[in-house]
């Protein structure tokens, strides 16, 4: 991680090394964490961001299914990721807002624990290297399974799921995998440790609903709408596991990871083993739109804001 000098903490920005929280927060014991990752690029228009009203939201929407009162709300958030990045003199970034119980009590209802929020902005590379992108990525089905329906909410982006994330990643590093795929609690595909996946076969393009234990991925939903533009038929349906070994492209997608293309999975190689080209015309669309030579309809970018200091 490349140090900035600013994180936002708590209604103001403060130095790096001085963002800290006591070791007694509850959100260090208990899980009672919640975040978003959100990407600025660097744009041919100057430093934008990507998708940072549908990033809020859903930060809303995990508070709201965790009853976790946020301090400030979404145009004040909106307003303090735009100074800590502009404070920090970045043009293109990696921002992790984050809302945890603080230090309070230390039973396990935290209701009592305030709510605090940080936001940090750095630099970052696409999570899986940026070779990823054109070669692609080698990946295996985890032991691990997702959460069952109706245990930890998958729709909520809660610090307590990356332990699930962790043993899946965990796991696929130990037997040499770029990254690991689970399956949700029914067998059927569900997502990557920090991506959700996309699968190509005649020229249709797959992917798991929202019920099969996924994060409701902001680039997924890009995604669909880019591949709407472009023609390509979509379905949303469960996924048996055995269908990753006969179609032509898969792809993972998230904000860190942007989109990779897969080239093998459990060993098999995926079509040919190289990037297919429905995922290479979603890349060329979706990294287009930073470029300038893919229109954003959408105002899915925003400028960021100018530091008033
Ligand atoms: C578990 C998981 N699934 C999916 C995604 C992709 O979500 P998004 O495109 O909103 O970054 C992420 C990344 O944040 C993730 O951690």
């Amino acid at each position: 991680m490349k140090p900035t000098k600013y994180i936002w903490h708590k209604g103001r920005l403060v130095r790096w090394e001085e963002a800290t929280v006591h070791v007694l927060a509850h959100g260090l014991h208990y899980g009672s964490s919640i975040f978003e990752g959100i990407r600025v690029y660097d744009t041919p228009q100057g430093p934008a961001w990507f998708c940072l009203d549908a990033h809020l939201r859903r930060l809303g929407d995990t508070a709201r299914i965790y009853r976790m009162p946020l301090p400030h709300d979404r145009e004040a958030m909106a307003n303090a990721c735009h100074e800590v990045v502009a404070a920090n003199g970045l043009r293109s970034a990696y921002v992790r807002p984050i809302a945890y119980r603080g230090l309070g009590t230390l039973k396990v209802n935290g209701e009592a624990s305030p709510v605090e929020v940080a936001i940090a902005a750095f630099e970052w590379g696409s999570y899986l290297g940026e070779e990823a992108l054109r070669a692609g990525v080698d990946i295996g089905v985890s032991s691990w399974q997702r959460v069952a329906p109706n245990t930890l909410p998958t729709m909520a982006k809660a610090g307590a799921n990356y332990l699930s994330s962790q043993l899946i990643t965990m796991e696929a590093a130990r037997h040499g995998y770029a990254e690991g795929l689970a399956l949700d609690s029914f067998g059927h595909v569900s997502e990557g440790a920090g991506q959700n996946i996309f699968l190509v076969r005649d020229g249709v393009l797959y992917t798991p609903p929202v019920a099969a234990a996924i994060l409701p991925g902001i680039t997924r939903q890009v995604v669909l709408e880019l591949a709407g533009d472009l023609g390509i038929p979509v379905r949303e349906m469960a996924i048996p596991r055995e269908m990753l070994y006969t179609v032509d492209e898969i792809f993972l997608t998230g904000t860190a990871s942007e989109i990779v293309p897969v080239r093998s999975v459990d060993g098999l190689e995926v079509g040919p083993g190289h990037r297919g080209p429905v995922t290479e015309r979603l890349q060329q669309a979706f990294f287009g739109l930073f470029d300038g030579t893919t229109p954003d309809t959408r105002g899915w970018l925003v400028p960021v804001r100018p530091s008033r200091s």
